[in-house]
């Protein structure tokens, strides 16, 4: 199903090429090799990629061009710009033509791989064709043939057509953001970008910059202008995730962007008219949020012109069959293992399962039951096992986390204490952040990825936390 993603790399530098190629390939992608800006631009167009990397400056033709007539050729494929540091101007200019993200040089190797990750990560999404209900999928699909399924395949069908921005909503793991991508595909703009962002990875500030971009100088550190992702989806899809992360200050903005349908970067006056078609997706209780002031009403009034509320796992279990099918072959597929199959208890066992963390944890104890079995048709007993393992390390830690939350609660309720909340979340994420990055062996980008959170969020965790980062990695 999966074959390795291809990256194009245009660049005329032997000596750079030599090095990036031999680092991509460390990480598991094709690397083509143009030394042309013209000889880039036919192989881009021509060939399959699932990203493009380019100089600016090549013989045979700019790197501007090159993106503005790639871009135009092929909208959806990402193209990241690599630019000698004096040249940000440019490296503008390449994102306002349609670039996916530019790199200053020098650069961070780390840095690259990460833009490379994402921007990989975000031409399969665009690219991958979801079917909707299939029991022998091809490729990447939502499965299930349930009445609730079937009543949420009809609402995608519904919203797709037009431009009305859709409030996706379901308990974690309930497959929000497959539903997200189903409705991009099947929408007229399918041929034009499609922007994630999750709103929770990133502290404020940085999270309005993502989003509305900024001007030079808006704040200290700001060097350059940044385009944000809403200019960025111009014409496309925005699919706003965790929008319950939303902090007060960004939802008003978010809001107004919303209703005047323009947007104005950080520190800038300048208003930018952006036509993108909003989706947005969150696990949490947003009427209770917005009972507490946390969640503004007007913002959740305008998200939600048709919301789409995914049913939990154990309401659609009828449906468990397919899935384990289905998360069977994949599994196989990505860990290269031959056909298997699944005994018919075993299926059964798993059917009749509470799922809190739903679908995606079934994918989990799908997978890590095809681990255990080497080979032989799965039974029973290595699914329980399955099963168990996969909810060990919490039910483990359940019991020391209770006896710590009853003591935090003991001394709040004897006026010892103030904001237990907080203190939780900050003890949790010291503990958290400092076993990641010793397990990583200080390699802060790795870490990250691990913990799904940029590098940015990484160090300034670490630096809050006044843990000693490690050294940097070797570029
Ligand atoms: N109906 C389905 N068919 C096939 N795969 C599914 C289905 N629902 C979920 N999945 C898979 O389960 C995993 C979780 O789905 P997804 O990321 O869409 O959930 P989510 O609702 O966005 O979760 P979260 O709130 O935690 O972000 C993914 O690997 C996804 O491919
Ligand atoms: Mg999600």
């Amino acid at each position: 199903m999966k074959t390795k993603p291809g990256i194009l790399l245009i660049e005329d530098d032997a000596g750079i090429v030599g090095g990036l190629k031999k680092e991509l390939q460390a990480e598991g992608y094709d690397v083509a090799i143009a030394t042309r800006g013209d000889e880039g631009l036919v192989q881009g167009q021509e060939q399959e990629f699932d990203a493009v990397i380019t100089d600016l400056r090549m013989p045979g033709l700019s790197g501007l061009e090159l993106v503005a007539q790639l871009h135009a050729a092929k909208p959806k494929l990402p193209i990241i710009m690599m630019t000698a540091f004096g040249t940000t101007e440019t490296a503008i200019e390449a994102t306002k033509l349609g670039a996916y993200d530019y790199l200053l040089k020098p650069f961070d190797m780390g840095e690259l791989l990460e833009l490379v990750a994402r921007a990989v990560a975000s031409s399969r999404l665009m690219s991958e064709p979801l079917e909707l209900g299939e029991a022998e999928p091809s490729q990447s699909a939502i499965i299930g043939n349930s009445r609730a399924m079937q009543a949420i395949y009809k609402e995608i069908g519904r919203v797709a057509a037009s431009s009305i921005t859709v409030l996706i909503r379901g308990e974690t793991g309930t497959g929000k953001e497959l539903v997200a991508r189903a409705i991009y595909q099947h929408s007229p703009r399918a041929g034009q970008p499609f922007i994630a962002v999750n709103c929770a990875a990133l502290p404020e500030p940085l999270l309005e910059s993502e989003l509305f971009g900024h001007e030079r100088g808006a704040f200290t550190g700001a060097h350059a202008r940044r385009i944000g992702r809403f200019e960025q989806a111009h014409h496309g899809t925005i699919f706003l995730d965790e929008i319950g992360d939303l902090s007060p200050s960004t939802q008003v903005k978010l809001l107004r962007v919303l209703q005047e349908k323009y947007i104005q970067r950080v520190g800038g006056n300048e208003r930018i008219p952006v036509d993108a078609r909003v989706l947005a997706a969150t696990h949490q209780d947003l009427e209770t949020a917005m009972q507490a002031r946390q969640f503004r009403e007007d913002l959740f009034y305008r998200l939600s012109g048709v919301t789409i509320t995914l049913p939990r796992l154990s309401q659609r279990a009828e449906d468990i069959p397919d899935l384990v099918r289905y998360f069977l072959r994949r599994s196989e597929a990505e860990l290269g293992l031959a056909p298997t199959t699944i005994l018919p208890e075993a299926v059964t066992f798993l059917r009749h399962q509470t799922w809190p963390g739903n679908v995606r944890e079934l994918e989990n104890v799908v997978r890590q039951s095809l681990l255990l079995t080497r080979g032989y048709p799965i039974s029973s007993e290595q699914v329980r096992l399955a099963y168990t393992r996969a909810r060990k390390p919490l039910a483990a830690a359940d019991q020391t986390l209770g006896a710590y939350f009853t003591e935090l609660l003991t001394q709040a309720r004897q006026g010892e204490l103030e904001n237990v909340h907080a203190r939780v979340i900050e003890d949790l994420e010291r503990e958290l952040f400092s076993r990641a990055i010793e397990l990583a062996k200080g390699n802060q980008a790795k870490a990250a990825r691990w913990l799904g959170v940029t590098r940015t969020t990484m160090r300034q965790k670490l630096l809050h936390f006044g843990l000693h980062p490690g050294p940097e990695p070797p570029t």
